[in-house]
Formats: C-alpha cells, sequence, structure tokens
C-alpha cells in the first residue's frame, strides 16, 4: 500500500482495516453535511424561486435513525478497536519474552539467553514475541511501524504487549514520547529473521548468561535468599510457585503476583504486605538497577515455571 509503511506483524492489517473505516467515516460525516449545507444555501438563496411553504422543523423518524445509526457506528468502532486492543495485551504463553528498558535516550533489549543489544531487536519470524518493558528515567514510548504497535515506557512500572512477526526484514523503531533533546535521536531498528538464523544470533551472542542465571547470583548476591527460602521459618514468604498466583496482603486485599508486583515488593516492599509477615524486609530503591530488577523478576518466574503443575 503506498504511503504505508510495510505489513509485518499479524495485526497489522487489521489494524490498517480500523485505520481506513475511521477515515472512511471521516470522511463520509465531514462531506454529507458540508455538500448538503453548499446546496441549500444555493438552492434557498434570497430572491431564488422555490417553494417555501411547509417547512420541516421537526421529525422523529430522522431524528431515530440519525441516533440509532449514530450508536451502531460507534459501536461498531468501539469494538473493533477493543478487540485487538484486549488480544495486544494477551500474549500466548509459549511468546519468547524480550525485556526492554528505556533510558536518555537509547533503548536496551535483552533475550532470555542473556544476549543484549542496543537500539537493535533482533526477533524470529511467526513466533510470539513478548516485549516487558520499562524506564529508567522518564517516559518513552516503543513504537514499530511496520507492527503498527506503540507502547509507553513508564519508569516505576512494567508495561507489556506482544506480537508475531510475519515477513523477514529490518524495520523502523522510534521512540514516539517526546522524552528531552536527545528525543528524535533515540532510534533504531527491528531486524526479523528467520527462526534459525535468530537461534544462530542468539548464540553467537558473548557469553551472557541468562536473564534467570543473572537473578539468581544477584538473589544470592543481595542476601534475599537469606529469608526468602523454603524452611525459613516466618521470616519471609517463600517465593517457589508465587508467579502469577494470588497472594493475600496483610490488609486484606489480593493481588496476582505478576512482573510488576514483584517489582513493587522489591522496591517498596511495606505497601503490598503479605498476610502473616513482619514489614522487616529493607526496600532496595536504588541499590538495584532496572536491567537487575528484570533479571530478578525473570529468576523467580523461573522458580514457578520448575514447579509448575
Ligand atoms: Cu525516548 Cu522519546
Amino acid at each position: 500500500m503506498p504511503l504505508f509503511p510495510p505489513a509485518a506483524s499479524t495485526f497489522a492489517l487489521h489494524t490498517d482495516a480500523l485505520f481506513w473505516w475511521l477515515l472512511g467515516l471521516s470522511v463520509v460525516f465531514a462531506t454529507v453535511p458540508a455538500v448538503l449545507a453548499y446546496y441549500w444555501a444555493i438552492k434557498y438563496r434570497r430572491g431564488a424561486r422555490v417553494d417555501r411553504s411547509n417547512p420541516l422543523t421537526a421529525s422523529s423518524r430522522l431524528e431515530a435513525v440519525w441516533i440509532l445509526g449514530l450508536t451502531g457506528l460507534s459501536l461498531i468502532t468501539f469494538l473493533w478497536a477493543a478487540v485487538p486492543y484486549i488480544r495486544y495485551r494477551s500474549p500466548p504463553a509459549d511468546a519468547l519474552e524480550i525485556t526492554a528498558v528505556g533510558l536518555q535516550w537509547m533503548w536496551k533489549f535483552q533475550h532470555p539467553t542473556g544476549r543484549s543489544e542496543i537500539n537493535e531487536l533482533h526477533v524470529p519470524l511467526g513466533r510470539p514475541v513478548r516485549l516487558l518493558l520499562t524506564s529508567q528515567d522518564v517516559i518513552h514510548a516503543v513504537k514499530i511501524p511496520a507492527f503498527r504497535l506503540t507502547i509507553d515506557a513508564i519508569p516505576g512500572t512494567y508495561t507489556t504487549l506482544w506480537f508475531q512477526a510475519t515477513r523477514p526484514g529490518t524495520y523502523h523503531l522510534f521512540c514516539a514520547e517526546y522524552c528531552g533533546t536527545g528525543h528524535s535521536q533515540m532510534v533504531g531498528s527491528v531486524t526479523v529473521m528467520e527462526a534459525v538464523h535468530y537461534q544462530a544470533w542468539l548464540a553467537a551472542g558473548q557469553a551472557e548468561q541468562p536473564l534467570e542465571r543473572a537473578g539468581f547470583e544477584l538473589f544470592r548476591q543481595l542476601g534475599c535468599s537469606g529469608c526468602h527460602v523454603q524452611g525459613a521459618g516466618e521470616l519471609a514468604p517463600p517465593l517457589e510457585g508465587l508467579f502469577g498466583r494470588p497472594v493475600k496482603l496483610a490488609d486484606g486485599r489480593t493481588v496476582i503476583a505478576d512482573e510488576a508486583y514483584i517489582r513493587d515488593s522489591i522496591l517498596l516492599p511495606q505497601r503490598d504486605l503479605v498476610a502473616g509477615f513482619e514489614p522487616i524486609m529493607p526496600t532496595y530503591q536504588g541499590v538495584v538497577s532496572e536491567e537487575e530488577l528484570l533479571q530478578l523478576v525473570a529468576y523467580i518466574r523461573s522458580l514457578s515455571r520448575e514447579e509448575g503443575p
């Protein structure tokens, strides 16, 4: 399609169709009233000899058609946009996990094997990929036009979405949120490779530690393992099998132990205190970096995979 970026993800065509639908609606609702207004203004201009008897002042039928028609069109647009929005945010369980940290002014990506890259992202063809995203300073946003994908990277929390690339090639990667002087330089590329080439590319990385392994090392270095261990009595909740499960908190709330919860528990341990435990955990704010947090999260999540049903 001329004027359009290449369509290289499973969501691209759907998003384009929605774009055309919205554009079509806008054109119809801008053109029809304008044309009628000019037509009637000329037809009924002063001095023109036209029938001016029985002017129509109200029509319930017209009102009903107008109201129901617009409501119907709005609901169609809402569903058309909401259904893929939900799909975008519900990654398949087997999705490949890539973490991303935005900072002034670059993107850092890390693959499950530990291979990391800056301002470049390599992804396999035809496989769901989930991005787990955060920022080290201000709000940034990953934008990959060829995938029709935009998502904010927000300091202090995680955002996530997934995509599946459908066409090999190299595509633009932008930061889509004004983030300071270097915003326009915060660009890069996404390379979609055949799955075997991606595996080879991963293997060619320097001997880096897989994310969860690095998280485990950190877990011991920081002393977390002293309390968070089965058999440590009532000191701290055990982390095995925790990820993805509901957690009862001391104030009666129940939350799901997702990435954001684990992150908060490391940085703000007093906020979501687990029921039955003393508030003795110190905060690790300023002690661990965003990348280290992602490693810890990966490690804690891996504890549930091994223990899973
Ligand atoms: Cu980062 Cu704009």
